[in-house]
């Protein structure tokens, strides 16, 4: 019988689903597009170690079928000039947080329910207008300050996307302008973060990021994007990223659509760069391996939540949810060249759209008890560093 099909949604229903849609869509698209003063997304850093903090973010799909609750009450920290690992399967929901703490969250179907997403950026002073106050020479006065992301009305967003955090994606030939050479693209990051920046100055600068990247500025400065190889796209897309001289690099699947042996050159390029920049990295992939070689924190995602986070020793030597364990032991699967099933744990991720109310695991788990049937498991601490969402550490706290 129809009813009984889970997948199968009356009229009546579909009807109920874009009602509630319409209405939570009309007034998140509001909140986004308020006229704001500074003061209204301004916040405070947690610990003043760190340079991002992401507490309880829910970004929802107001889809057809239902709500997608693609980012389900995420939290993880940045500290400063650390790299952090976000690893976990496709669709668990790391580009989702990542593309929400840069705002590029296609609305109105997408949007971010509820939540913080604190930054702390290094920004003009403001007057109580809200105009920048010139310093005496040439430029502004500057300041720390913490901002919310998650608050920021979006036409607010440009005083940090790009400049204070840039993103590195997938697939360099979609985020590069085909009809511009490689030097206009680069020269552009200087013009638009650097008030008053001449054609030298920036030509300049963009050489000298070149460089930075390993590649020879005569040879590719006057080149178009489809004149180069993928790695070389990949390089170039770095040296964007780093002209303005972020804070914060987020590199999603930096290296997926790469051949192996370039793959390992853009690591290494990351890492030296991590030691030249006075900046951190947030790095997504679904693959262990980089993670291990690059990061100092790990954070595991599954089905929109994070289930353990910790020390890159943590992660990789004592790590504590069943999921994390299976991971580790799939690890030998993940050369699959499709992408789409990357680890060799039985079972499916639940249909995001009807998540159940107790661990999104219980299915796959080999280790669950009674207790598994019961709420989701809150997140409990191991070491001060360890922290784990399973209910076999109930009662496990930290000692040390
Ligand atoms: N525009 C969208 N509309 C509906 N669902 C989406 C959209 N974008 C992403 N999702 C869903 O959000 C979830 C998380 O996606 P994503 O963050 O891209 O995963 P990944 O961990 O592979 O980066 C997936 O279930 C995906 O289907
Ligand atoms: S809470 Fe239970 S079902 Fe979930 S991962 Fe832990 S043991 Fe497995
Ligand atoms: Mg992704």
């Amino acid at each position: 019988m129809a009813k009984e099909n889970k997948n199968y949604l009356s009229g009546k229903e579909i009807r109920a689903i874009a009602k509630a849609n319409a209405k939570e869509m009309k007034r998140l698209e509001a909140y986004k597009n308020r006229k704001a003063e500074e003061h209204e997304f301004l916040s405070q850093m947690k610990s003043s170690e760190n340079i991002l903090e992401i507490e309880d973010l829910h970004t929802f799909f107001y889809t057809e079928q239902g709500v997608v609750k693609a980012v389900n009450g995420v939290s993880y920290d940045v500290p400063k000039n650390a790299v952090v690992g976000v690893v976990g399967e496709s669709g668990c929901g790391k580009s989702v947080t990542s593309m929400s703490v840069m705002r590029l969250i296609q609305g109105p179907t997408g949007q971010i329910v509820d939540g913080s997403i604190r930054f702390k950026a290094y920004d003009y002073k403001r007057d109580e207008k809200g105009n920048p106050i010139p310093n005496g020479a040439d430029g502004y006065e500057m300041e720390e300050k913490v901002y919310d992301i998650a608050k920021m009305p979006i036409h607010e967003i440009h005083r940090i996307r790009g400049k204070q955090i840039a993103m590195i994606f997938q697939e360099p030939m979609t985020s590069l302008n085909p009809v511009f050479t490689i030097g206009e693209q680069l020269d552009e990051v200087t013009f638009i973060h650097t008030p008053g920046a001449t054609k030298e100055m920036a030509k300049a600068k963009s050489e000298e990021m070149l460089r930075l990247v390993g590649i020879i500025p005569e040879n590719v400065y006057g080149a178009f994007p489809h004149e180069l190889s993928g790695g070389m796209r990949q390089r170039v897309m770095i040296a964007m990223a780093l002209a303005a001289e972020p804070r914060l690099i987020i590199a999603d699947e930096p290296t997926t659509a790469l051949d192996v042996t370039i793959q390992a050159q853009i690591l290494d390029l990351l890492q030296d760069i991590k030691n030249k920049i006075d900046g951190s990295i947030l790095l997504i992939t679904h693959d262990l391996g980089v993670i291990a070689e690059m990061a100092d924190y790990v954070v595991v995602m599954y089905a929109g939540k994070v289930i353990e986070k910790g020390t890159v020793y943590e992660i990789f030597q004592d790590p504590k949810h069943p999921y994390t364990i299976g991971l580790q032991k799939s690890k030998p699967t993940m050369s699959l060249d499709d992408g789409t099933e990357l680890y060799n744990i039985p079972g499916n991720v639940p249909n995001p759209i009807n998540m159940p109310d107790h661990c999104y695991f219980k299915e796959r788990c080999a280790k669950c008890t009674l207790k598994c049937s019961g709420d989701y498991p809150g997140m409990v601490q191991v070491s001060p560093t360890h922290f784990v969402a399973c209910h076999l550490y109930d009662g496990v706290e930290d000692n040390g």
